[in-house]
């Protein structure tokens, strides 16, 4: 069986002091056994994070809450993919929070996953439903139904397993599920054959509970 990925989304989350905080109360909860954990913090905080994982040998993995569609240049305010990859190897692609506040339509998501394979990141695209467009290069594919995100309602185990099998039938290598993930529930979702792991929002910013859902996924 693959290891199960677990992955945080801090979202817009978390100052430099608030991360200190968080990676010092982490560490010691760790236990990664046959797990992947990747972690996905603001830009801001990449380097820091970084250079901590490095010092203290942890094997976690960065990721990418975004990517610019263009390449370096005049585009004042983004983040291109070879920035990235100075820090990740990893990159969240088409989180609906990105489709609703910052219009981001399936041309755009083309642009970012062809940046994305071009230097050489990983890509998780975000999919809402079974039906949702999906890029060429993708292999990880995470289903985070709207009405689960931040509500503390989950969708079911079953449902997102449904969603999974008809993902994996596409030949998808990779389906995890995200929306009100926490230590009481991950179990249930982890277990479903079609399931490789989890996207976790809310409760990752939370180190202790973290810690948990990577010990019970
Ligand atoms: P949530 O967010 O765990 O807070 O529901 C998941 C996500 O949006 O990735």
């Amino acid at each position: 069986m693959n290891p199960s990925l677990i992955i945080a989304n801090w979202k817009s989350n978390k100052t430099l002091s608030e991360v200190e905080d968080w990676l010092e109360k982490f560490s010691p909860n760790y236990n990664s056994i046959n797990k992947t954990i990747i972690i996905c913090p603001s830009f801001t905080l990449l380097s820091e994070v970084k250079s901590y994982l490095e010092n203290k040998k942890l094997k976690i993995e960065l990721g990418g809450q975004n990517i610019s569609q263009f390449e370096n240049g005049e585009y004042t305010g983004e983040v291109n993919a070879a920035q990235i990859k100075d820090f990740a190897n990893y990159v969240l692609v088409g989180h609906s929070e990105r489709r609703k506040n910052f219009e981001e339509t399936n041309q755009i998501l083309d642009q970012k996953i062809n940046l994305v394979k071009k230097y050489g990141l990983i890509p998780i695209f975000c999919i809402q439903g079974k039906d949702t467009y999906i890029p060429k290069g993708v292999g990880i594919v995470a289903y985070e139904p709207i009405f689960a995100i931040g509500t503390g309602n989950s969708d079911t185990p079953k449902n997102a397993n449904e969603v999974g099998l008809a993902i994996k039938r596409k030949g998808y290598e990779k389906f995890l599920y995200g929306g009100s993930i926490n230590s009481q529930n991950v179990a249930s979702f982890t277990s479903m054959p079609s399931i490789d792991g989890v996207l976790v929002g809310r409760a990752s910013l939370d180190p202790v509970e973290f810690g948990k859902i990577i010990k019970l996924a």
